[in-house]
Protein backbone atom coordinates (compact mmCIF):
# COMPACT_ATOMS: atom_id res chain seq x y z
CA UNK A 1 0.00 0.00 0.00
CA UNK A 2 1.83 3.35 -1.21
CA UNK A 3 1.13 5.74 1.91
CA UNK A 4 -0.93 8.66 -0.20
CA UNK A 5 1.05 11.99 2.33
CA UNK A 6 4.55 10.35 1.24
CA UNK A 7 5.12 9.90 4.88
CA UNK A 8 6.34 6.37 5.39
CA UNK A 9 3.08 4.05 7.04
CA UNK A 10 2.90 3.27 10.88
CA UNK A 11 4.33 -0.02 11.74
CA UNK A 12 2.23 -1.35 15.16
CA UNK A 13 2.72 -4.03 17.23
CA UNK A 14 0.61 -5.16 19.98
CA UNK A 15 2.08 -5.57 23.10
CA UNK A 16 -0.05 -8.16 24.66
CA UNK A 17 0.25 -9.01 28.71
CA UNK A 18 -2.54 -10.60 30.60
CA UNK A 19 -5.55 -8.95 31.08
CA UNK A 20 -3.85 -5.43 30.38
CA UNK A 21 -0.64 -2.97 31.02
CA UNK A 22 -2.61 -1.15 34.02
CA UNK A 23 -1.50 -3.33 36.81
CA UNK A 24 -5.03 -2.88 38.54
CA UNK A 25 -6.72 -3.87 35.03
CA UNK A 26 -7.59 -7.44 37.01
CA UNK A 27 -9.44 -5.38 39.15
CA UNK A 28 -12.23 -3.72 36.85
CA UNK A 29 -15.31 -5.10 36.86
CA UNK A 30 -15.89 -7.22 33.50
CA UNK A 31 -12.17 -8.49 33.23
CA UNK A 32 -11.49 -11.81 33.80
CA UNK A 33 -8.81 -11.94 36.10
CA UNK A 34 -8.28 -15.69 34.93
CA UNK A 35 -8.03 -14.80 31.70
CA UNK A 36 -4.11 -14.32 32.23
CA UNK A 37 -3.77 -18.11 32.22
CA UNK A 38 -6.08 -19.19 29.46
CA UNK A 39 -5.09 -19.83 25.85
CA UNK A 40 -8.65 -18.85 23.87
CA UNK A 41 -7.72 -15.54 25.74
CA UNK A 42 -4.55 -14.86 23.42
CA UNK A 43 -6.00 -16.79 20.67
CA UNK A 44 -8.78 -14.06 20.81
CA UNK A 45 -6.21 -11.28 20.83
CA UNK A 46 -4.01 -11.91 18.16
CA UNK A 47 -7.12 -12.13 15.76
CA UNK A 48 -8.43 -9.05 16.94
CA UNK A 49 -4.50 -7.46 16.32
CA UNK A 50 -4.95 -9.52 13.04
CA UNK A 51 -8.51 -7.72 12.39
CA UNK A 52 -6.57 -4.50 12.94
CA UNK A 53 -3.42 -5.52 10.07
CA UNK A 54 -1.36 -4.91 13.01
CA UNK A 55 2.35 -5.91 12.30
CA UNK A 56 2.72 -8.54 15.14
CA UNK A 57 1.71 -9.27 18.69
CA UNK A 58 4.79 -9.42 21.13
CA UNK A 59 5.05 -11.42 24.70
CA UNK A 60 7.47 -10.23 27.17
CA UNK A 61 9.00 -12.50 29.48
CA UNK A 62 11.35 -13.14 32.34
CA UNK A 63 12.60 -17.03 33.91
CA UNK A 64 11.54 -15.60 37.17
CA UNK A 65 8.66 -15.43 38.74
CA UNK A 66 7.85 -11.32 38.32
CA UNK A 67 6.19 -8.97 40.78
CA UNK A 68 3.76 -10.44 43.86
CA UNK A 69 1.11 -12.77 43.48
CA UNK A 70 -0.84 -10.50 46.04
CA UNK A 71 -0.72 -7.30 43.94
CA UNK A 72 -1.39 -8.61 40.12
CA UNK A 73 -1.83 -11.93 38.16
CA UNK A 74 1.81 -13.01 38.45
CA UNK A 75 1.77 -16.26 36.02
CA UNK A 76 2.73 -15.96 32.84
CA UNK A 77 3.07 -18.85 30.25
CA UNK A 78 5.90 -19.66 27.76
CA UNK A 79 5.29 -17.41 25.45
CA UNK A 80 6.79 -19.53 22.19
CA UNK A 81 4.46 -22.26 23.02
CA UNK A 82 1.76 -19.26 23.41
CA UNK A 83 2.90 -18.40 19.78
CA UNK A 84 2.54 -20.88 18.05
CA UNK A 85 -1.02 -22.33 19.49
CA UNK A 86 -1.89 -18.28 18.31
CA UNK A 87 0.00 -18.90 14.76
CA UNK A 88 -2.35 -21.78 14.18
CA UNK A 89 -5.44 -19.43 14.78
CA UNK A 90 -4.30 -16.35 12.62
CA UNK A 91 -2.22 -16.47 9.36
CA UNK A 92 -0.47 -13.06 8.75
CA UNK A 93 -0.09 -11.52 12.20
CA UNK A 94 3.45 -11.20 13.37
CA UNK A 95 4.55 -13.22 16.74
CA UNK A 96 7.54 -11.96 18.20
CA UNK A 97 8.45 -13.96 22.14
CA UNK A 98 11.05 -12.75 24.21
CA UNK A 99 13.54 -14.81 25.44
CA UNK A 100 16.81 -14.29 27.56
CA UNK A 101 20.50 -14.61 26.08
CA UNK A 102 21.45 -14.97 29.71
CA UNK A 103 19.80 -18.08 31.02
CA UNK A 104 19.34 -19.97 27.89
CA UNK A 105 22.25 -21.66 25.40
CA UNK A 106 22.21 -20.50 21.71
CA UNK A 107 21.76 -23.67 20.27
CA UNK A 108 18.44 -24.23 22.16
CA UNK A 109 16.55 -20.31 20.99
CA UNK A 110 18.39 -20.98 17.52
CA UNK A 111 16.18 -23.83 17.32
CA UNK A 112 12.79 -22.40 19.26
CA UNK A 113 12.71 -19.49 17.02
CA UNK A 114 13.28 -21.51 13.57
CA UNK A 115 10.72 -23.93 14.99
CA UNK A 116 8.53 -20.90 15.32
CA UNK A 117 9.44 -19.25 12.09
CA UNK A 118 8.75 -22.94 10.20
CA UNK A 119 5.29 -23.27 12.06
CA UNK A 120 4.08 -19.62 11.30
CA UNK A 121 4.98 -19.79 7.97
CA UNK A 122 8.03 -17.34 8.43
CA UNK A 123 5.94 -14.64 11.56
CA UNK A 124 8.74 -15.09 14.18
CA UNK A 125 10.49 -12.57 16.22
CA UNK A 126 12.74 -12.80 19.12
CA UNK A 127 13.19 -9.84 21.48
CA UNK A 128 16.58 -10.49 22.41
CA UNK A 129 17.07 -9.50 26.55
CA UNK A 130 19.72 -10.01 28.63
CA UNK A 131 17.51 -10.10 32.01
CA UNK A 132 18.30 -7.59 34.16
CA UNK A 133 16.86 -9.10 37.41
CA UNK A 134 18.19 -10.63 40.46
CA UNK A 135 15.28 -12.78 40.91
CA UNK A 136 15.99 -14.31 37.33
CA UNK A 137 19.64 -14.87 37.96
CA UNK A 138 18.86 -17.08 41.34
CA UNK A 139 17.14 -19.28 39.36
CA UNK A 140 20.40 -20.48 37.45
CA UNK A 141 22.79 -21.05 40.68
CA UNK A 142 23.89 -16.60 40.89
CA UNK A 143 23.50 -15.04 43.68
CA UNK A 144 24.45 -11.75 41.68
CA UNK A 145 23.54 -9.88 39.07
CA UNK A 146 25.78 -10.58 35.91
CA UNK A 147 27.32 -7.00 35.60
CA UNK A 148 25.28 -5.01 32.79
CA UNK A 149 28.29 -5.31 30.38
CA UNK A 150 29.00 -8.97 30.59
CA UNK A 151 25.25 -9.55 30.07
CA UNK A 152 25.69 -7.76 26.61
CA UNK A 153 29.01 -9.15 25.85
CA UNK A 154 27.01 -12.84 26.28
CA UNK A 155 23.92 -11.71 24.32
CA UNK A 156 26.50 -10.44 21.33
CA UNK A 157 28.03 -14.16 21.60
CA UNK A 158 24.69 -15.60 21.37
CA UNK A 159 22.68 -13.93 18.72
CA UNK A 160 26.36 -15.00 16.32
CA UNK A 161 25.75 -17.92 17.42
CA UNK A 162 22.22 -18.49 16.44
CA UNK A 163 22.45 -16.62 13.46
CA UNK A 164 25.59 -18.76 12.53
CA UNK A 165 22.78 -21.55 13.27
CA UNK A 166 20.17 -20.59 11.08
CA UNK A 167 22.61 -19.92 8.50
CA UNK A 168 23.72 -23.51 8.88
CA UNK A 169 21.11 -24.72 5.69
CA UNK A 170 21.44 -23.34 2.57
CA UNK A 171 18.48 -22.20 1.13
CA UNK A 172 18.25 -25.00 -1.49
CA UNK A 173 19.39 -27.94 0.79
CA UNK A 174 16.36 -29.70 0.90
CA UNK A 175 15.68 -31.79 -2.37
CA UNK A 176 12.81 -33.95 -1.28
CA UNK A 177 13.61 -36.42 -4.33
CA UNK A 178 11.78 -39.24 -3.88
CA UNK A 179 12.66 -40.55 -7.35
CA UNK A 180 16.06 -40.44 -6.63
CA UNK A 181 15.86 -40.88 -2.97
CA UNK A 182 17.84 -37.97 -1.66
CA UNK A 183 16.13 -36.11 0.22
CA UNK A 184 18.90 -33.31 1.20
CA UNK A 185 22.27 -31.88 0.11
CA UNK A 186 24.34 -32.92 2.59
CA UNK A 187 26.64 -30.39 0.99
CA UNK A 188 24.63 -27.39 1.24
CA UNK A 189 24.85 -28.09 5.47
CA UNK A 190 27.51 -26.04 6.82
CA UNK A 191 28.40 -26.87 10.91
CA UNK A 192 29.63 -23.27 11.94
CA UNK A 193 32.04 -25.03 14.85
CA UNK A 194 31.66 -21.97 16.74
CA UNK A 195 34.59 -21.73 19.30
CA UNK A 196 34.13 -18.28 21.47
CA UNK A 197 34.40 -16.87 24.82
CA UNK A 198 31.19 -18.19 26.09
CA UNK A 199 30.31 -20.77 23.94
CA UNK A 200 31.45 -24.04 21.70
CA UNK A 201 28.93 -24.92 19.69
CA UNK A 202 29.34 -27.81 16.43
CA UNK A 203 26.40 -27.76 14.82
CA UNK A 204 24.25 -27.59 12.38
CA UNK A 205 20.98 -26.73 13.47
CA UNK A 206 18.63 -29.69 13.15
CA UNK A 207 16.28 -27.61 10.38
CA UNK A 208 16.22 -26.33 7.44
CA UNK A 209 16.32 -23.04 6.86
CA UNK A 210 13.20 -20.90 8.20
CA UNK A 211 10.63 -19.12 5.93
CA UNK A 212 11.99 -15.77 6.82
CA UNK A 213 16.06 -17.02 6.43
CA UNK A 214 16.29 -15.69 10.23
CA UNK A 215 13.57 -14.76 12.51
CA UNK A 216 13.65 -11.03 13.32
CA UNK A 217 15.74 -9.90 15.83
CA UNK A 218 14.05 -7.57 18.23
CA UNK A 219 15.60 -5.57 21.23
CA UNK A 220 14.91 -3.65 24.03
CA UNK A 221 17.49 -2.03 25.84
CA UNK A 222 17.81 1.82 25.70
CA UNK A 223 21.39 2.35 27.82
CA UNK A 224 24.67 2.95 26.10
CA UNK A 225 25.45 -0.84 25.44
CA UNK A 226 21.73 -1.30 24.74
CA UNK A 227 22.04 0.87 21.87
CA UNK A 228 25.15 0.12 20.66
CA UNK A 229 23.71 -3.89 20.68
CA UNK A 230 20.76 -2.63 19.09
CA UNK A 231 22.40 -0.81 16.30
CA UNK A 232 24.70 -4.14 15.31
CA UNK A 233 21.74 -7.04 15.60
CA UNK A 234 18.69 -5.04 15.91
CA UNK A 235 15.93 -4.94 13.37
CA UNK A 236 13.24 -3.84 15.59
CA UNK A 237 13.46 -1.79 18.37
CA UNK A 238 11.00 -1.23 21.41
CA UNK A 239 11.86 1.66 23.81
CA UNK A 240 10.33 3.22 26.64
CA UNK A 241 10.25 6.88 25.88
CA UNK A 242 8.07 9.53 28.28
CA UNK A 243 8.73 12.40 25.73
CA UNK A 244 8.76 13.83 22.02
CA UNK A 245 12.14 15.15 23.01
CA UNK A 246 13.77 11.67 24.05
CA UNK A 247 12.55 9.83 21.73
CA UNK A 248 13.39 11.97 18.53
CA UNK A 249 16.95 11.54 20.39
CA UNK A 250 16.78 7.59 21.36
CA UNK A 251 15.60 7.06 17.59
CA UNK A 252 18.10 9.42 15.73
CA UNK A 253 21.21 7.89 17.54
CA UNK A 254 19.89 4.45 17.00
CA UNK A 255 19.60 4.73 13.45
CA UNK A 256 22.67 6.82 13.19
CA UNK A 257 24.60 4.11 14.89
CA UNK A 258 23.41 1.29 12.85
CA UNK A 259 23.94 3.71 9.58
CA UNK A 260 27.98 3.84 10.69
CA UNK A 261 28.23 -0.01 10.67
CA UNK A 262 27.04 -0.01 7.11
CA UNK A 263 23.52 -0.69 7.79
CA UNK A 264 20.71 0.73 6.52
CA UNK A 265 18.59 2.94 9.25
CA UNK A 266 15.48 2.13 6.88
CA UNK A 267 15.62 -1.40 8.61
CA UNK A 268 15.85 -0.30 12.29
CA UNK A 269 12.40 -0.30 12.80
CA UNK A 270 12.17 2.11 15.97
CA UNK A 271 8.27 1.53 17.71
CA UNK A 272 8.33 3.64 21.60
CA UNK A 273 5.51 2.27 23.58
CA UNK A 274 2.12 3.96 23.97
CA UNK A 275 -0.16 3.46 26.60
CA UNK A 276 -3.60 4.58 24.80
CA UNK A 277 -6.31 5.23 27.36
CA UNK A 278 -9.34 5.69 25.40
CA UNK A 279 -12.81 6.80 25.46
CA UNK A 280 -15.50 8.59 23.06
CA UNK A 281 -14.68 12.01 24.57
CA UNK A 282 -11.37 13.03 26.70
CA UNK A 283 -13.54 13.10 29.73
CA UNK A 284 -14.72 9.78 29.57
CA UNK A 285 -10.79 8.26 28.84
CA UNK A 286 -9.66 10.49 31.63
CA UNK A 287 -12.17 8.94 33.71
CA UNK A 288 -11.00 5.37 32.73
CA UNK A 289 -7.44 6.17 34.11
CA UNK A 290 -8.66 7.61 37.10
CA UNK A 291 -11.14 4.41 38.01
CA UNK A 292 -7.84 2.21 37.14
CA UNK A 293 -5.55 4.34 39.10
CA UNK A 294 -8.09 4.34 42.35
CA UNK A 295 -7.62 0.69 41.67
CA UNK A 296 -3.52 0.51 42.43
CA UNK A 297 -3.02 -0.63 46.08
CA UNK A 298 -0.51 2.10 46.54
CA UNK A 299 1.77 0.14 49.34
CA UNK A 300 2.39 -2.87 46.92
CA UNK A 301 3.84 -0.99 43.97
CA UNK A 302 5.71 0.94 46.73
CA UNK A 303 7.49 -2.17 46.47
CA UNK A 304 7.92 -2.61 43.50
CA UNK A 305 9.14 0.94 43.01
CA UNK A 306 11.83 0.54 45.88
CA UNK A 307 13.25 -2.72 44.09
CA UNK A 308 13.80 -1.13 40.07
CA UNK A 309 15.07 2.31 42.72
CA UNK A 310 17.47 -0.02 44.81
CA UNK A 311 15.98 1.35 48.10
CA UNK A 312 13.97 -0.15 51.05
CA UNK A 313 10.21 0.40 50.99
CA UNK A 314 10.54 2.27 53.78
CA UNK A 315 12.82 4.97 52.14
CA UNK A 316 10.04 5.81 49.73
CA UNK A 317 6.99 7.82 51.82
CA UNK A 318 3.95 7.82 49.93
CA UNK A 319 3.12 11.70 49.61
CA UNK A 320 6.95 12.81 49.53
CA UNK A 321 9.10 13.22 46.41
CA UNK A 322 11.92 10.68 45.88
CA UNK A 323 14.94 10.84 47.97
CA UNK A 324 17.39 13.54 46.97
CA UNK A 325 20.60 11.09 46.89
CA UNK A 326 19.88 8.06 44.83
CA UNK A 327 22.36 5.73 42.98
CA UNK A 328 23.62 7.61 39.62
CA UNK A 329 23.14 5.00 36.48
CA UNK A 330 26.69 3.80 36.16
CA UNK A 331 26.14 2.26 39.93
CA UNK A 332 22.70 0.66 38.37
CA UNK A 333 23.63 -3.07 37.17
CA UNK A 334 19.60 -3.67 36.07
CA UNK A 335 17.61 -1.86 33.94
CA UNK A 336 19.61 1.15 33.19
CA UNK A 337 17.30 3.11 31.10
CA UNK A 338 14.17 2.35 32.93
CA UNK A 339 15.91 3.75 36.27
CA UNK A 340 16.74 6.79 34.36
CA UNK A 341 13.69 7.32 32.98
CA UNK A 342 11.65 6.90 36.05
CA UNK A 343 13.75 9.08 37.94
CA UNK A 344 13.89 11.83 35.42
CA UNK A 345 10.21 11.44 35.21
CA UNK A 346 10.22 12.03 39.11
CA UNK A 347 12.16 14.65 39.10
CA UNK A 348 10.97 16.50 35.63
CA UNK A 349 6.97 16.42 37.26
CA UNK A 350 8.44 17.04 40.76
CA UNK A 351 5.45 14.00 41.22
CA UNK A 352 5.36 12.42 44.86
CA UNK A 353 5.81 8.82 45.31
CA UNK A 354 2.13 8.04 45.27
CA UNK A 355 1.70 10.20 42.01
CA UNK A 356 5.06 8.21 40.11
CA UNK A 357 3.28 5.10 41.32
CA UNK A 358 0.05 6.27 39.28
CA UNK A 359 2.01 7.23 36.22
CA UNK A 360 4.20 4.03 36.45
CA UNK A 361 0.87 2.21 36.93
CA UNK A 362 -0.66 2.30 33.78
CA UNK A 363 2.55 1.77 31.89
CA UNK A 364 5.90 1.13 33.97
CA UNK A 365 7.25 4.20 32.26
CA UNK A 366 6.09 4.50 28.53
CA UNK A 367 4.41 7.10 27.27
CA UNK A 368 0.94 7.60 28.11
CA UNK A 369 -2.14 9.15 26.01
CA UNK A 370 -5.22 9.62 27.87
CA UNK A 371 -8.17 10.85 25.56
CA UNK A 372 -10.39 10.20 22.37
CA UNK A 373 -9.14 8.30 19.13
CA UNK A 374 -8.42 11.41 17.15
CA UNK A 375 -6.20 12.37 20.12
CA UNK A 376 -4.48 8.55 19.89
CA UNK A 377 -4.04 8.67 16.31
CA UNK A 378 -2.63 12.65 16.63
CA UNK A 379 -0.51 12.26 18.79
CA UNK A 380 1.14 8.99 17.35
CA UNK A 381 1.27 10.73 13.83
CA UNK A 382 3.05 13.55 15.75
CA UNK A 383 5.38 11.31 17.04
CA UNK A 384 5.98 9.62 13.67
CA UNK A 385 6.94 12.96 11.53
CA UNK A 386 8.99 14.36 13.78
CA UNK A 387 11.21 11.29 13.81
CA UNK A 388 10.65 9.72 16.78
CA UNK A 389 9.19 6.30 15.68
CA UNK A 390 8.68 4.30 13.11
CA UNK A 391 5.79 2.92 14.67
CA UNK A 392 4.27 2.28 18.13
CA UNK A 393 4.52 -0.85 21.04
CA UNK A 394 0.96 -0.42 21.58
CA UNK A 395 0.28 -1.35 25.22
CA UNK A 396 -3.85 -1.59 26.17
CA UNK A 397 -4.38 -0.61 29.70
CA UNK A 398 -7.04 -3.12 29.76
CA UNK A 399 -7.03 -6.57 27.48
CA UNK A 400 -9.14 -7.32 25.25
CA UNK A 401 -11.21 -4.36 25.62
CA UNK A 402 -8.09 -2.17 25.08
CA UNK A 403 -6.90 -4.06 21.75
CA UNK A 404 -10.84 -3.97 20.86
CA UNK A 405 -11.18 -0.29 20.75
CA UNK A 406 -7.82 0.56 19.17
CA UNK A 407 -8.15 -1.60 16.22
CA UNK A 408 -11.99 -0.89 15.77
CA UNK A 409 -11.77 3.58 16.80
CA UNK A 410 -7.76 4.32 16.16
CA UNK A 411 -6.54 2.29 13.09
CA UNK A 412 -9.78 3.35 10.76
CA UNK A 413 -8.13 6.38 11.11
CA UNK A 414 -5.06 5.82 10.37
CA UNK A 415 -5.90 4.23 7.36
CA UNK A 416 -7.96 7.12 6.56
CA UNK A 417 -5.12 9.31 6.48
CA UNK A 418 -3.32 6.79 4.18
CA UNK A 419 -1.11 6.12 7.40
CA UNK A 420 -1.18 2.38 7.77
CA UNK A 421 -2.03 -0.73 5.55
CA UNK A 422 -5.47 -1.02 4.65
CA UNK A 423 -4.71 -4.98 3.74
CA UNK A 424 -1.20 -7.11 4.64
CA UNK A 425 0.60 -6.63 1.34
CA UNK A 426 2.66 -10.00 2.35
CA UNK A 427 2.56 -13.09 4.42
CA UNK A 428 5.70 -12.97 6.58
CA UNK A 429 6.58 -10.46 9.24
CA UNK A 430 9.41 -9.55 7.47
CA UNK A 431 7.19 -8.29 4.62
CA UNK A 432 4.90 -6.56 7.05
CA UNK A 433 8.20 -4.49 8.59
CA UNK A 434 10.04 -3.46 4.88
CA UNK A 435 12.54 -6.29 6.21
CA UNK A 436 14.20 -7.95 3.67
CA UNK A 437 14.60 -11.34 3.96
CA UNK A 438 18.57 -12.20 4.78
CA UNK A 439 20.80 -14.25 2.41
CA UNK A 440 23.18 -17.24 4.30
CA UNK A 441 26.13 -15.21 5.27
CA UNK A 442 28.83 -17.82 6.55
CA UNK A 443 31.68 -14.85 6.49
CA UNK A 444 29.08 -12.86 9.31
CA UNK A 445 30.31 -14.80 12.16
CA UNK A 446 33.75 -15.48 11.11
CA UNK A 447 33.98 -11.56 10.50
CA UNK A 448 32.84 -10.62 13.24
CA UNK A 449 35.13 -13.53 15.81
CA UNK A 450 38.15 -11.37 13.73
CA UNK A 451 37.28 -7.69 14.58
CA UNK A 452 35.88 -8.42 18.59
C1 LIG B 1 8.90 -2.72 25.28
C2 LIG B 1 9.91 -3.39 26.15
C3 LIG B 1 9.78 -4.73 26.41
C4 LIG B 1 10.68 -5.38 27.23
N1 LIG B 1 10.52 -6.69 27.46
C5 LIG B 1 11.37 -7.31 28.31
C6 LIG B 1 11.18 -8.67 28.61
O1 LIG B 1 10.29 -9.29 28.08
N2 LIG B 1 12.03 -9.26 29.46
C7 LIG B 1 13.07 -8.58 30.04
O2 LIG B 1 13.83 -9.18 30.81
N3 LIG B 1 13.28 -7.27 29.77
C8 LIG B 1 12.44 -6.64 28.93
N4 LIG B 1 12.62 -5.33 28.67
C9 LIG B 1 13.74 -4.63 29.33
C10 LIG B 1 14.93 -4.58 28.41
O3 LIG B 1 15.29 -5.82 27.94
C11 LIG B 1 16.11 -3.95 29.13
O4 LIG B 1 16.47 -4.70 30.24
C12 LIG B 1 15.77 -2.59 29.61
O5 LIG B 1 15.19 -1.87 28.56
C13 LIG B 1 16.99 -1.89 30.13
O6 LIG B 1 17.98 -1.98 29.18
P1 LIG B 1 19.31 -1.17 29.37
O7 LIG B 1 19.94 -1.62 30.64
O8 LIG B 1 20.15 -1.50 28.17
O9 LIG B 1 18.94 0.25 29.40
C14 LIG B 1 11.73 -4.66 27.83
C15 LIG B 1 11.89 -3.30 27.57
C16 LIG B 1 10.98 -2.66 26.73
C17 LIG B 1 11.18 -1.21 26.44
Amino acid sequence: MAARTGRRPLHLNAFLMGVGHHEAAWRLPGVDPAAALDVHHYVALARTAERGLMDSVFFADSPALVGDVGRRPAGTLDPTLLLAAMALATERIGLVATASTSYDEPWNLARRFASLDHLSGGRAGWNVVTTATLDAARNFGLDALPAHRDRYERAEEVVEVATALWDSWDDDAVLADQAAGVWGDATKVHPPEHVGRHFRVAGPLNLPRSPQGRPVLVQAGSSQDGRAFAARHAEAVFTAQQTLAEAQDFCADVKDRARRLGRDPEHVVVLPGIVPVLGSTEAEARALERELDELIRPEHARDQLARTLRLAPEDLALDRPLPADLPAEDEIEGAKSRYTLIVSLARRERLTVRELIGRLGGGRGHHTVVGTPEQVAGTMLAWADAGAADGFNVMPPVLPAGLEVFVEEVVPLLQARGRFRTAYAGTTLRDHLGLPRPAVDRARGRQERVTA
